[in-house]
Parts: structure tokens; sequence; C-alpha cells
């Protein structure tokens, strides 16, 4: 474990390596304890004259073997080892020469998971951001590209399977029952994009032929036995490839892509050169196992990181700073991958959920940063929702601002430019400059600042003059270390629905307004519309195109009217979450003030209407029967917050939307049963999403379990299956049938451990104090393992993160289950424990019993000695 010595890195001290690595040529002796690395490095200085300085080189927990230049061994004094660098002082006097090391790592002890490891008895790595250093020393960071020939050796029965980055060489026997494979990738690249994997593994292969004739293999690989459940990823592997060519016109560049399933992985998947490895949960999928979300979250992931091919690998970052440049892009492409795929409007509503889950609070509270941030003091705590989902919206933005076709050529520009470099946000933003002739200095501060704007809007219609204002204000409050805020750019879409319904022909002489969008770029802004002689509603920050908080000076009659007529889906759907949001709060204060909450029956119909409307498709119709949750509300209400009282307003909309429309609900439920066989395409997940919303509608009120349970045992897969018993948990808690339902799923799956992190993310999010003994009980189960990061975040950070009213429980039981967790786990896999532990950052919105148990708890994680610089980071950042 790597602890904390209180360093901090800074983006002003970036400065170009004094030497370079042009060719890697690695061999790995593979065994379980004692892995032999021998690196053969040609080591060039920049300059291109024979260097003055040392040569530093980077390392993690490393013990040099033995150390040689040009075949010679160094004199010991001609260098210093630690684990954790190795410095050369005496240099040959030349412009390049050869450096060989090796150095003994162990794989199976490696628990924190970064570096070369042990999943399932195989060999993997995983090299993003800091690993490669745990393997060889180097110059590991992201500016030296490397081109890299790979060696490995191991015993063939315990790894007939040998894959490295590439294109496969050349492969045979060896002495003592091991074998050897040599890989070559001819695409230089950073140390962070290398990969290995060995072990035994099952497969399925099938081929792709590119645009331009290129036949390319592809392979998976899985556990024995499970090669059937990743034919949904090699088929989205296809799809994703065949959308690259069409959309941004990027082809494959190698003879084979390989994917591999592992189960023990930190984070989602990783875009290596020609072998990308995945946490499992991203590969595997069938009816019996996975939910539609996971078919979903598999097409994602797939693409995102094949799309890193290009925007990542053929064009890296010059530094960690950068790293929305590959994220932030990459995650616009598969957004724009799946909402092709799929539903674009339902798509973009998830999204937009997921924005504010999880990227709103953290620009709003203490680990608020940049989507390209100047400072860090650990890099892995920077793949946030800011830099990832915000910079993807930011990408986003500029689509909007320049429109497609420009857009494209800025692209293009960029791939032209960079390949085969590492860049900057800089440089990318350039290129589109360049491509469209537009000024986006401004726009720049997208990048450069953080926090979430707030814009506010207010309009006044003149029926005399026909004449419609709108008056537009932007505000940004300060974040850590930036006090004082720029004026943004802010692309808001608009549009004018006239009292019939229809869209109003826009006339606007103003700057500040192009075609369906306004651009808002000064404090205030006033914008006057002529010849508008009846009132139109407006429908502002249509599709989202802003990430920012709208304050909107609506009246319900106008949002009901948007949510019922709003030619834009978006907008439509986010005028009935406003409504939605609105009458929470105000149940919420009702709640406090000791009163029952009540909703207006005008909105209750509404949510009915919409749900039944047969005209739109169901998956967005089941996104209407989705209200904001109790994170959502929370983030609304700003301070002070009692989640028990959240809970209350949100438990009454749901009561009071059944009461209204159970006559209803009821019957649709009926008529959406499913017939015929399973498939995991979009239109029939919409209708297991709607069919399941409704079940919880249905099943709402105390006693009324009996559909849910018939659900839970007539499923024939597991969308149906999962959300039966979600129902029965969490609003049957404790009842006969919810105690025999979470029995029955345990005896059913206990031998599939994706499986039964859907039984712990279930019992996790019960509502109520009493989870807390829950979850430190499932802490005991046989399933759960504190090694692997999947059970882990299925009970401990699905807890923490999604469950407010355990974890934020009054009497702080909640905090010392999770404190003790995140211990445990930071002993073995830090990273995991710092990522599981921003659970806190929102702490200071608290009412203050509860603000005062939490920091405390921080204090208390914050003084146990040798913390990593992982949990430290996050911990004091988070106390502020
Ligand atoms: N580049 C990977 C992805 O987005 C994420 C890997 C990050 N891993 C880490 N340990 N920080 O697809
Ligand atoms: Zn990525």
């Amino acid at each position: 474990m790597r602890v904390d010595q209180g360093q901090v890195f800074k983006l002003e001290d970036y400065r170009p390596s004094a030497f370079l690595i042009p060719e890697t040529k690695l061999t790995f002796r593979l065994h379980p304890k004692h892995t032999l690395v021998q690196a053969e490095l040609h080591v060039q200085t920049r300059t291109g004259a024979p260097s003055t300085s040392k040569l530093v080189l980077d390392g993690d927990e490393l013990t040099l073997r033995s150390i040689a230049i040009n075949g010679a061994p160094l004199a010991p004094d001609a260098y210093t080892a630690s684990p954790d660098q190795l410095v050369i002082h005496a240099l040959p006097n030349a412009a390049s020469f050869t450096l060989t090391i090796e150095t003994e790592v162990a794989p199976e002890d490696n628990k924190a998971l970064s570096g070369l490891y042990r999943s399932g008895g195989n060999y993997t790595t995983q090299c993003e951001a800091e690993g490669f250093r745990r393997i060889t020393y180097f110059l590991d960071r992201p500016d030296v590209l490397s081109v890299y020939t790979v060696r490995l050796e191991a015993d063939r029965a315990e790894a007939p399977l040998l894959l490295s980055n590439g294109n496969p060489v050349e492969s045979g026997p060896l002495a003592d029952g091991r074998h050897f494979a040599i890989w070559h990738d001819p695409f230089p690249k950073p140390s962070y994009l290398f990969a290995l994997v060995a072990g035994d593994l099952g497969s399925i292969k099938d081929s792709f032929q590119s645009a331009s004739g290129r036949q390319v293999e592809l392979g998976i690989y899985v556990e024995h036995g499970k090669e059937e459940r990743a034919l949904y990823a090699m088929d989205a592997l296809k799809r994703s490839m065949r959308w690259d060519e069409e959309v941004f016109g990027l082809e494959y560049d190698l003879d084979v892509f390989n994917i591999v399933a592992v189960s023990d992985f930190n984070m989602g998947a990783m875009e290596n050169k020609g072998l990308n490895i995945f946490n499992d949960k991203y590969v595997l999928a069938d009816e019996a196992t996975a939910t539609d979300a996971d078919y979903a979250g598999i097409e994602a992931v797939i693409a995102h990181e094949y799309f890193h091919n290009w925007t990542g690998n053929r064009i890296t970052c010059r530094d960690w700073f950068q790293l929305c440049l590959k994220e932030g892009l990459t995650v616009f492409r598969d957004h724009e991958f799946s909402a092709d795929q799929r539903s674009r409007p339902v798509k973009r509503i998830a999204e937009v959920r997921a924005l504010r889950a999880h990227q709103f609070p953290e620009d709003q509270g203490p680990l608020a940063h940049p989507v390209r941030p100047r400072r860090y003091r650990e890099i892995n705590n920077f793949y946030t929702s800011t830099v990832y989902e915000k910079g993807s919206e930011v990408v986003r933005m500029i689509r909007t601002i320049l429109g497609p076709r420009d857009f494209r050529r800025g692209m293009d520009l960029y791939f032209q430019r960079h390949d085969g470099e590492a860049a900057t946000i800089e440089d990318f933003l350039k290129a589109f400059e360049d491509a469209s002739g537009r000024d986006l200095q401004q726009f720049a501060l997208w990048y450069h600042q953080a926090g979430t704007p707030t814009v506010t809007v207010a309009t006044r219609h003149d029926p005399d003059k026909g004449e419609l204002t709108l008056h537009l204000e932007q505000a940004l409050a300060p974040t850590p270390s930036e006090s004082r805020k720029r004026l943004m750019h802010i692309p808001l879409e608009f549009g004018l629905v006239a009292p019939d319904g229809s869209e109003m022909a826009v006339q606007a002489k103003h700057e500040g307004v192009e075609g369906n969008i306004i651009h808002l770029r000064r404090r205030h802004q006033t914008i006057r519309f002529t010849g508008v002689d009846q009132r139109p509603v407006l429908s502002i920050n249509r599709g989202f195109s802003a990430p920012v908080a709208l304050s909107l000076e609506q009246t319900a009659e106008d949002r009901m009217f948007l949510a019922r007529f709003d030619g834009d889906l978006f907008a439509r759907w986010q005028a009935l979450t406003s409504l939605y949001t609105q009458a929470l709060i105000a149940g919420y204060r009702a709640v406090l003030g000791q009163s029952a909450p009540s909703f207006e029956p005008a909105l209750l119909t509404l949510a009915g209407d919409l749900a039944c409307d047969e005209g739109l498709q169901p998956a967005y119709r089941a996104l209407a029967l989705t209200l904001p949750g109790e994170g959502d509300i929370a983030r609304e209400i700003g301070q002070n917050i009692d989640p028990d009282a959240i809970l209350s307003a949100r438990t009454g909309l749901v009561s009071a939307v059944t009461q209204a429309n159970a006559a209803r609900f009821t019957p649709l439920y009926h008529a959406l049963a499913e017939t015929g066989g399973f498939s995991p395409d979009a239109a029939s997940a919409g209708r297991r999403a709607l069919r399941n919303a409704l079940l919880d509608y249905v099943c709402s009120e105390p006693g009324q379990g009996t559909l849910a349970a018939k659900q839970y045992q007539d499923a024939t897969n597991m969308t149906e299956r999962s959300a039966a018993l979600a129902v029965l948990a969490h609003r049957h808690n404790g009842t006969p049938e919810a105690l025999a339902a979470l029995a029955d799923f345990e005896a059913r799956y206990r031998a599939e451990p994706l499986v039964i992190d859907k039984w712990f993310q279930i019992q996790a999010t019960v509502p109520g104090a009493a989870t807390v003994s829950t979850v430190r009980a499932l802490m005991d189960y046989s399933g759960f393992s504190i090694d692997n990061p999947n059970r882990v975040r299925s009970l401990v950070g699905t807890f923490a993160s999604a469950n407010q009213t355990a974890f934020h429980a009054a009497d702080g039981s909640g905090y010392a289950l999770f404190c003790d967790a995140v211990l445990a786990v930071e002993q073995r896999n830090p990273q995991v424990a710092a990522r599981i532990a921003t659970a806190f950052r929102s702490w200071r919105s608290l009412e203050p019993v509860r603000r005062e148990k939490a920091r405390q708890a921080l204090v208390a994680i914050s003084q146990v000695p040798n913390l990593s610089s992982d949990l430290r980071d996050i911990v004091e950042r988070t106390l502020g």
C-alpha cells in the first residue's frame, strides 16, 4: 500500500521527459509467488545529446533483481534502488543506450488489483493509471510512448492461454512443461496501456471485416462454461466497430482484438491496446442471470473501451490532468452509440438522471474539481463522474455550438493533427476552433472551472406589442480553491410552444440567439421575440443542452402543459420531473411540520395519463413513473436534510399516484405480460421496464405484495425476477413473502456471484436504520468477500451511496459500520476503499445531529495512522 506522503502534483509543473523509451522488450516468467520480469528498455535522451543528469524511473513496491546497461551489470554505486524508485547516477556518455532491469513480483499477493495480479487463478494486469510501475521500473507517464514486444512464459497446464497487446508473433513449447508466446504491438503506446493475460479460459471467436477490407479476428475470453454468456458482448463489439466507421470514419488497426473478462477488477473495464480487460459484469449476460440494465451496461462499456482505440490509444493524454481528453470524449461517443442503437430520448433522460445523481453532488460538494483538474494527490481518485460524465457533456456542448458538420470536421482535424501523440485539452479545442472558425475561449472555462452553474430564467409576454421577453441570468457558486468564478458560455436549446401545442416559429433579433440556441455568455441577458401574439410556453434547455441547474419561473399549469405537449421528449420529461420535485419538497416540509403530505390531483392524473399513453414508447412511460430519488430530493432541498422525512414524502407520493391510478395500472400491468421468447432489444426491455414500474406502484401498500410474489415465482428472466424481489424487500420488508423470496433467490443463485450482487444490493437498499445490522450480517455471509470489488461495492458501496435512511441513521450506526468496512477494505485495496468513501461527500447538507456524527466519523478515519494516499486524499478533501 502506498502510504500518503502529502505530495501534490500540479499541472503547471508539467515538463517533458528528458528521456524517451522508443522501444520496450518485456519477458515475463510467470509464477504465482515469484514472477520474474525482464525489461529491456531502449533509452534515448530527448535532446539527442548525451545526458548530464541522472535517470529516475518510477516503481511501486518493486524488488530489483538485476540491472545492466548495454549488457554490462551496473556497479552498486552507479544506481540507487528502492521499492518506489530507481535512480541511475552514472549514465554512458551517449544519446542512447539499452537498460536491462529484472524485477520480481508476487501476483498472488497483490490484493490492490493494480499491476500484475491473479484473479480466478489467472494472471492479469491493470496499469492505468500507475500500475505499470508495480511491474517494472519505468518512465510511467502517459507522454512516454514505446513500441512493445512481449514474451510470456508460463506453466502450460496452469496457463495454456498467453495474451498481450498487439498481434501474435510466435509461440511454442519450453522445457519442464512450460511454454511461451510472443506478442508485438506496432503502435507506440504509453505504459498504462500495457496488458497481459495468462491462464485457463474458455472463449468465443468471431471476425470483423473493416471498411477498407482488414480482416480482424475477435476473441472474448471468459471462465470455462460461461462462453454462451459472452455472445451479447460480441454482438455489441461488432456493432461498435461498424458504428465508429460510419459515424466517425474510424477503423480498427490490428489483426486481432481480444477481450478478457475477470471477476476481480477495480473499475468497469480497461482499453489496453488490442487486449481489453473487463470486469466480468460488463461481459457476461444471459436472460436467466442478467437484467435489461445489465445488457445496456455491457453494450455501453464494450463500446466505450473499443472507442478508446482512437480516443485514448491512437491519441493519448500528455499527462493525467488531461484525463478528460480521452474519458469525456469517449463517454460522449459511447452515449451517442447507445442513443443510435436504442431510443435517443430515453437514453438522454437516463444520462441526465445519472449526471444529476452522481456528478451534481460531486460538483456541489467538497470533492468538486474542474473537468480538467489542476492538482491531485492521488490520480486514481480523479476517475470521477466530473471527468467522465461532465466531460462528456462538455463535448456535447461543443457539438451543439458548432453543429454536427463542423463538429465532425473538428474531430477529423484532431485525428489528423495528433494521431500518435499525447495531447492536451488545448489541442482538442484548437482543432474545433480551426475547423469552425469559432472562438471557444470563453467556452473553455467548462474545462477549467468547477461547479454547476445556475441559470435563472423568467419570461414576460406583452400581447399588445406581440412581444415575448426572456430574462436570463447565470451564477456559479465558489468551489474548493476557486472563490472567484468567471462567466461561462452556456448553450441553451429552446422552443416556444403555442397554446395548441404546436411549435412557434421563432424570430429574435439578438446576437445571442442562433436558430434554436440561446448563447448565454453574460451575467444577464434579455432576449426579445417579436410577432408573438399568443402567449407561448417556454421550453428551455431542451435535450439538456447544458449541464446547469435551471431555475425557471414557471407556473405549475405551464409545466403540466409542457409535460403533455412539448415536442422535445426530454423537456417533456423534465417538466414532469420538476412537478414531482416541487410536490415532494412541499411534502417534505409537511412531514417536518408533523402533517401528512398531500398532492395535487392534477399531477396524479398526469402521471397516470403519461404511463398509459400508447403514443409513447413503453421505456419512456416507465421513466414518467420514476419519481426523483431520495438523493435528488435532498439535493434540491439543499440543506438541513432529514432523510427520514424525505422517505416519508416520497412514499406518500407513490401511494397517492397509486390510489389515483390503480384502476388503470393493474390492467395495464397484466396486458404487458411477456409473450414469446426473451429478447434483450430496447423495445422489449422498455415493455419490461414499464411493467416493473407498474408493479412497484400496485404493490406499494402494506398487504399488497401478492402480485410481486407471483411475478417473482413466474419470472422467466432476471429482469422480472429481481424487480419483483426488490418490490417485496423494499415495500414488504419482513413479511413472509419477502423473506421467502429472499431465501429462494439465495438458494437459486448462490453459485452465481454476479447475481448474488443483486441480492446484496436489494437488501442493502431496504429503507430504515435496521438495514445496518442486515449489512453487518451479510458481510459474514459465505458469498461475500472483502477482496472482491464487485462484492464490496454491491453490499457496502450500495448501502452508503443509495440508502439515505440507513447510512445516515440518526444514531450514527450506519457510519460506524461503514467506517469499519472502509478501513478493512483499505488494508487490501486502497482504490476501492477511497471510491466508496466518497459516499460522505454531501455530509454538510445534513441536519445538525447527523452532520456532527458524519464529521466525527470522517475525523476518526483521518486519525488512523499510515492511511493510503487514496483514502487520506478523499477523507481530507471531504472534511475541507
Ligand atoms: N480507462 C478506463 C476506462 O474508462 C478506466 C481505468 C481506470 N482505472 C483506475 N484504476 N484508475 O475505461
Ligand atoms: Zn474510459
